[in-house]
């Protein structure tokens, strides 16, 4: 039989948990797709006495990020902690040195380190696959990388923030406050710990900033996105626009121009009848131009644990595979 994947997840949260109980779910899918079985064999959390709904018992408890991502009985280190810094970045840079492959959902990170971390993994020959960083279960980030990968791209751009969305849907559906579907979007697992990244817009700057580096090859900069959320939007702005034959939705897009890559965040008026419009709730949208080609978009479940758990899985499964090592 061929030695399955050994996987160690650092991070059980609401992703972290969801992944666990559908690899556990999905295994002999899996383990036919990938040629191979995928196990989780350890984890590490914060708290282990946390009730998840799963039987933790089995696996090994490393005693924090670092010891797991170095850990010899693993082969894939995934990281779900989240946060632009530590422990996540020394945790991901200590499994690439080792030779491991590594699967994170976090955007911060590749948003900020991501080059840095992309020359680790080639160095040292592991896989650096972040498709649930972006539009969660939608497979955007496989979709540049490799889909397109021989097309040249002149703008991408969507709805990239699922809190967001749901906001302003309901909002201009229900008429109820910004403050009332915030508390909702953080209720279903959709809102950022710190939801002042979704509305204000920084969630669909960072995700912004690491499609444009997939799609023009250039460095991830998310300080060249101009960034303006929707918090200070209220019902009556959506009245006022509806009226006018418009919705108002949050749109990051990244153009190629003669002076550079631009990069924009911001809330903007779409007519009614466009298909960007037709975008509601926590979904997600995000359309490529391609040079020759007819522009592709793609939509999906833009946040939230299931769909989150659906990307990080179908990239652990991607380096059972040994896809992109
Ligand atoms: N807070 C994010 C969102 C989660 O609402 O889109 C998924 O990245």
């Amino acid at each position: 039989m061929v030695a399955p994947l050994k996987v160690g997840i650092a991070g059980l949260g609401t992703v972290g948990a969801e992944v666990v109980r559908l690899i556990e779910q999905q295994s002999r899918t899996l383990s036919s797709r990938c040629g191979r079985p995928v196990r989780v064999v350890a984890v590490t959390a914060r708290s282990k006495a946390k009730k998840r709904g799963l039987d933790l018992q089995r696996l090994d408890w490393a005693k924090n990020p670092l010891a797991l991502a170095s850990d010899p009985g693993i082969d894939c280190f995934v990281e779900l902690m989240g946060g632009a810094g530590e422990p996540a970045l020394s945790a991901i840079e200590a499994a690439l040195k080792a030779g491991k492959s590594v699967v994170t959902a976090n955007k911060a990170l590749i948003a900020k380190h991501g080059l840095k971390l992309a020359k680790a993994a080639e160095q040292h020959g592991g896989a650096l696959n972040f498709e649930a960083a972006v539009g969660a279960a939608i497979p955007v980030v496989k979709t540049l990388r490799e889909g397109l990968a021989g097309t040249a791209i002149n703008r991408v751009y969507g709805i990239l923030n699922g809190t967001c969305n749901y906001i302003l849907t309901r909002m201009e559906q229900e008429g109820l406050s910004f403050a009332e579907c915030l508390k909702d979007a953080q209720r279903l697992g959709y809102a950022e710990a710190n939801p002042s990244f979704d509305v204000d817009g920084h969630d669909t700057a960072q995700k912004l900033a690491i499609l444009a580096s997939l799609a023009f090859g250039t460095k991830v900069s998310q300080g060249a996105v101009y960034v303006e959320g929707i918090s200070s939007i209220a019902p009556e702005d959506l009245r006022a626009a509806a009226e006018l034959g418009y919705r108002v939705k949050l749109l990051g897009v990244a153009v190629r121009t003669s002076k550079g890559i631009e990069q924009r965040v911001h809330p903007t008026m779409v007519p009614k009848t466009s298909s960007i419009a037709q975008v509601m709730g926590v979904t997600n949208a995000v359309t490529i131009d391609g040079e020759g080609i007819p522009p592709i978009t793609l939509v999906g479940p833009g946040a939230g644990g299931a769909a989150t758990a659906s990307a990080v899985v179908a990239d652990i499964a991607d380096v059972a595979r040994g896809i992109g090592a």
